[in-house]
C-alpha cells in the first residue's frame, strides 16, 4: 500500500472550504494592499538558496530537498519564497518600476524538516514583499498585511513579537558583545549553542534548552547597540505601531532563522491550537539581499505565513467558513431514450452556467431520488417516455415534495430564475 510520503498530506475535499476562503482572503486583501502576483517556480538553482537563505541557516545546512537533474544542474525545491522572488525582480529588471515594487505568492514550498503538527515537508505559504523602498512606513504595511489577513479570517488570541537585528554596522559589533558574554559561560551552555556561537551567533537567542534560558535573559540586546540609523528607523516603526494602535511584543530574543535580515524582524504567534509550532508567520527587512544575489543595492521588506497552521488555529477556534457552491440541481431519467436525452439536457444546462449533476448508470427512480437527496439538490429534473413525447421536463421541489411540467424549451430560464 501506497501512503502519502512522511511530512506530505493530502489536502481532502472536506477541508476546501477553508483553503477556498484562506486563498480568497488572500488575494482580496492583496489586491486592497496594492500588491500584484508573482509566482516563481517550484524548483531554483540550489546556489541561490544558499547565497540568500545563508549558508550557515538550518534551512540550508540540513533541510534542502536538493537534486541533479538529467542535464547535471544542481537544484533545490524552495525551502521559501523570498529568494526566488528576488532572483524574479532581477532578471526581469523591476528596479526600473515604480518603488516600491509590491508582489505576492501562495503556493507550496518544501523543507526536510523533523514532521509534527503544524510541521511539514511540503507546506503552503503565502509569501508577500515590498522592494525599493527604506521607509519604516513600508515595514507598518507589511506588518499590516499580515494583521488584516488575520482579522479577516476572524482570529484571536495573536501577538505580533518585534524586533530589530540592526544592519552590517552595528551586528557585528553586538556580536562580539554577545560572544564576549557567552564565552564567559562557556561551561553553561548546551552542546548546539557551542556550535551555534561558532556558526551563527545570534542563534544562541533561539534557544530553547532549559539551562541556556538564565543566559540568554542575562544577554546584551541588540536594542542597546544599535547604529542612529537602525534605532531611528526602529523608533518610527514603532511610533507608527502605537499610531495605528496595533499592539506588539518587544522580543530581544527574536532573530529568525534566514540570514538575510536587517533591521525590522518580526513573528505572529497563535497563543492556543497549535502547540509548539505557533508562528503563523514570520518577515522582516533584507536591505542586503538583492544585492547579495548579484542585483543593484535594493531594500526590502516582507513577510510569508503558513496556511497549514492558519488552518489548524482556525479550526481550534472554531472559525466558520462559507460553504462551496454546489449544483442544485440532478437530472435523473427512465429509459434508453430519456436517458440519451438526459446527457445532453445536462451539458446544456452546464453550457449555459447552471451548475447540474447527471444520475448516472440505470438505476430505478428511486434510488436517483436517494442519490438527489444525499447530494442535496434543490431540484431533481425528471426525463422518461411522456415528457419526451410532450417536450417537457417533470421537476420536482425536493423540499417542497411539490412536482410540476416544464416545457424543455423554457427549462433554462424557468431554472435561472429560481436558482
Ligand atoms: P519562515 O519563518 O521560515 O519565513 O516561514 C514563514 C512561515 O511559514 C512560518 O511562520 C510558518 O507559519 C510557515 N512554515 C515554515 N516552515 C513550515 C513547516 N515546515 N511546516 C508548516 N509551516 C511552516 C520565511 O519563509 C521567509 N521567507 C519569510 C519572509 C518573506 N521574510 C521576508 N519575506
Amino acid at each position: 500500500m501506497y501512503k502519502a510520503v512522511r511530512g506530505t498530506q493530502d489536502i481532502l475535499p472536506q477541508d476546501a472550504p477553508y483553503w477556498r476562503h484562506l486563498e480568497t482572503t488572500i488575494h482580496e486583501l492583496c489586491a486592497r494592499y496594492g500588491y500584484h502576483r508573482l509566482e516563481p517556480p517550484l524548483f531554483e538553482e540550489t546556489s541561490l538558496f544558499v547565497r540568500g537563505v545563508g549558508e550557515a541557516t538550518d534551512i540550508v545546512e540540513k533541510e534542502m530537498y536538493s537534486f541533479t537533474d538529467r542535464g547535471g544542474r544542481e537544484l533545490t525545491l524552495r525551502p521559501e519564497f523570498t529568494a526566488g522572488v528576488m532572483r524574479g525582480y532581477i532578471e526581469h529588471n523591476m528596479h526600473t518600476w515604480p518603488r516600491p515594487v509590491k508582489l505576492y505568492s501562495v503556493g507550496p514550498a518544501f523543507r526536510y524538516e523533523a514532521p509534527q503538527a503544524g510541521r511539514y515537508r511540503q507546506f503552503h505559504q503565502v509569501n508577500v514583499e515590498a522592494i525599493g523602498e527604506q521607509d519604516p512606513a513600508v515595514d507598518l504595511e507589511i506588518m499590516s498585511v499580515a494583521w488584516d489577513l488575520y482579522e479577516a479570517l476572524g482570529s484571536k488570541g495573536l501577538s505580533f513579537q518585534l524586533n530589530s537585528t540592526g544592519c552590517p554596522a552595528c551586528r557585528p559589533v553586538y556580536i562580539k558583545h554577545l560572544v564576549a558574554y557567552y564565552e564567559q559561560h562557556r561551561d553553561e551552555i548546551c552542546k548546539e549553542c557551542k556550535r551555534r556561537l561558532q556558526r551563527n551567533p545570534l542563534r544562541v537567542l533561539d534557544c530553547k534548552v532549559e539551562t541556556c534560558q538564565p543566559i540568554i535573559e542575562g544577554a546584551p540586546r541588540m536594542r542597546e547597540h544599535l547604529c542612529g540609523e537602525c534605532a531611528k528607523h526602529f523608533e518610527t516603526l514603532l511610533g507608527y505601531l502605537d499610531l495605528l494602535g496595533r499592539s506588539y511584543t518587544l522580543n530581544h530574543r527574536l532573530v529568525r532563522g534566514l540570514d538575510y535580515y536587517t533591521k525590522t524582524v518580526f513573528e505572529v504567534w497563535a497563543e492556543e491550537g497549535l502547540g509548539a509550532q505557533n508562528a503563523v508567520c514570520g518577515g522582516g527587512r533584507y536591505d542586503g539581499l538583492i544585492e547579495e544575489l548579484g542585483g543593484p543595492p535594493t531594500p526590502g521588506v516582507g513577510f510569508a505565513a503558513g496556511l497549514e497552521r492558519i488552518i489548524l488555529a482556525m479550526k481550534a477556534q472554531g472559525t466558520a467558513v462559507p460553504e462551496l457552491v454546489a449544483p442544485q440541481l440532478l437530472v435523473a431519467h427512465r429509459g434508453t431514450e430519456a436517458k440519451t436525452r438526459a446527457v445532453t439536457l445536462t451539458s446544456e444546462l452546464r453550457t449555459a452556467g447552471i451548475g447540474a449533476l447527471l444520475a448516472f448508470g440505470q438505476r430505478s427512480l428511486r434510488s436517483q431520488m436517494k442519490q438527489a437527496n444525499r447530494a442535496n439538490v434543490r431540484f431533481t429534473l425528471i426525463l422518461g417516455e411522456d415528457e419526451l413525447a410532450a417536450g417537457e421536463v417533470t421537476v420536482r421541489d425536493m423540499a417542497a415534495g411539490e412536482q410540476q411540467r416544464v416545457s424543455l424549451a423554457e427549462i433554462e430560464d424557468w431554472l435561472k430564475r429560481r436558482l
